[in-house]
């Protein structure tokens, strides 16, 4: 062994890497992120060595120890990484060589870095799933309180972007809410399934000293060790669906921050974004812009990126480990780190924005949006056919058109003139508030229904 090849391996090797195989070969520059994890894993790993005495207890209390002090070399900045040392499992090792000496040596004794990163890993996901919820959650709160405060103001409703039919300003809150409680049960799934332990999978075989697995994966918190070592350190499902959660998740985002964007524009006037999340532009003065709303509507671009990037990764790999694997770490960090910025901006948007009752009202009672309400009377009063009832709605409704008006402006007469059956009692279903608060059907619109799911939700995220 010459002085420039490695001391992990040096055994078989006469000669040091070259530059560029290690910088391709090294991953310390972003897996240092995993530093108290594999603290956390080395200390786990090393007590069961004792309590199965293949460590002494004496050096299992200096490893402790020596882990303990890199750990906190590392929090307070004053550790020196090394990219020689290629990544954060050997970084960790060998300044524990340096510290305490020949049993740092023991401590790699029936595991590898193979399980090593994939318990790493799966620790420092499954705590991004904890993070993500409580990220849904606060922002799931503060639609709630959107959606209290406008239980039953009335907006159009749209389909195609066209006005439909009205809706409550709480419903379309409810909504989001409903979509982000599917995200979060999806992270809680992807959690539950990841909590097994590779740690003991060793190299892919498992190993012949008599290791305790079941002690390490409790001490990790998980519910137990993954059943099969090729498996335990060939996966990286766990990463995979985080990202497909995280990717849903951000797709919600993006939707209504677009919502956002255009809400707060001059034209629609439906909410005032607060200052706190807007910016505004050199050389226009009138402008305040939505850039949170924007680039929270954007995330969803890098967040899939990475999903896809994973996923290519991963395929055609065959068993058991293969170095392509070092490359799951950037992405799901960067993925994570943007959704969980994109849950914060979102939830400040949605708590500081104040939505415009006036405007909303407004645009709802323009675009002949309560025609399918004049419809229904026809067939609940008269006994039409919906088909009929919808023709002779329409031939209203372009009546109306041609003179500039809207629905509840047209004469009785006018009203008669399409249909003998239509009397003064139409008018009452053709207010937008009489509109939204017919809509009783479980999951509809009426005030009287979203009051009932807001009280639903906040037990649920009480
Ligand atoms: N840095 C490596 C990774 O992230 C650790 C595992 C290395 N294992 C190996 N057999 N070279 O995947």
């Amino acid at each position: 062994m010459t002085d420039d090849a490695n001391k992990m391996w040096g055994g078989r090797f006469a000669a040091g890497p070259d530059a560029i195989m290690e910088a391709i070969n090294a991953s310390i520059g972003y897996d240092q992120r995993l530093a108290p994890q594999d603290i956390r894993g080395s200390r786990a790993h090393a007590a069961m060595l004792a309590a199965q005495g293949i460590l002494t207890d004496k050096d299992a209390e200096v490893i402790r120890e020596g882990l303990l002090t890199i750990l906190s070399e590392i929090e307070s900045g004053d550790f020196a990484f090394s990219t020689a040392l290629e990544d954060i499992h050997m970084n960790v090792e060998a300044r524990l060589k340096e510290i305490i000496g020949e049993p740092a040596g023991r401590l790699h004794t029936g595991r590898s870095r193979n399980d090593q990163v994939a318990t790493d890993f799966r620790l420092w996901v499954r705590d991004q799933c904890d993070a993500a919820i409580s990220g849904i959650e606060a922002l799931q709160k503060a639609l709630l309180g959107q959606a209290e405060a406008g239980a039953d103001w009335v907006m159009p409703g749209f389909t195609h972007l066209q006005t439909a039919q009205p809706v409550t300003w709480g419903h379309h809150m409810l909504a989001y809410v409903e979509m982000l409680g599917r995200d979060a049960s999806r992270f809680a799934d992807a959690r539950a399934r990841m909590n097994e332990c590779p740690l003991g999978a060793a190299a892919l075989a498992g190993t012949s000293f008599p290791i305790d697995r079941d002690a390490t994966a409790e001490a990790l918190g998980f519910d137990r060790p993954m059943a099969n070592s090729l498996d335990a350190v060939a996966d990286r499902d766990f990463a995979l669906e985080f990202l497909t959660a995280s990717s849903l998740c951000a797709m919600h985002l993006s939707r209504l921050a677009e919502e956002l964007v255009i809400w707060s524009s001059a034209q629609f006037r439906f909410v005032t974004m607060s200052d706190r999340f807007s910016t505004g532009s050199s050389i226009m003065p009138q402008k305040k812009n939505p850039d949170a709303a924007e680039l929270v509507r954007a995330k969803i671009g890098r967040i899939l990126g990475a999903t896809v990037g994973l996923f290519t990764v991963m395929k055609g790999l065959p068993l058991a480990y293969s170095k392509d694997m070092q490359e799951d770490k950037e992405q799901v960090f960067d993925a994570a780190d943007n959704l969980m910025l994109s849950l914060a901006a979102m939830e400040g948007m949605v708590a500081d924005m104040s939505g415009n009752p006036e405007a909303l009202r407004a645009a709802a009672s323009s675009g002949f949006s309560t025609a399918t309400d004049l419809a229904d009377w026809l067939v609940r009063e008269a006994g039409l056919p919906f088909r009929d009832a919808h023709h002779v709605t329409g031939s209203l409704v372009a009546l109306a058109e041609a003179e500039g008006k809207d629905l509840p402006d047209l004469t009785l007469d006018q009203m008669k003139s399409a249909h003998d059956a239509l009397t003064e009692g139409v008018f009452d279903v053709l207010g937008v508030d009489n509109s939204v608060k017919s809509r009783t059907s479980y999951g509809g619109t009426a005030p009287q229904r979203v009051r009932e799911q807001i009280a639903r939700w906040k037990e649920r995220l009480a």
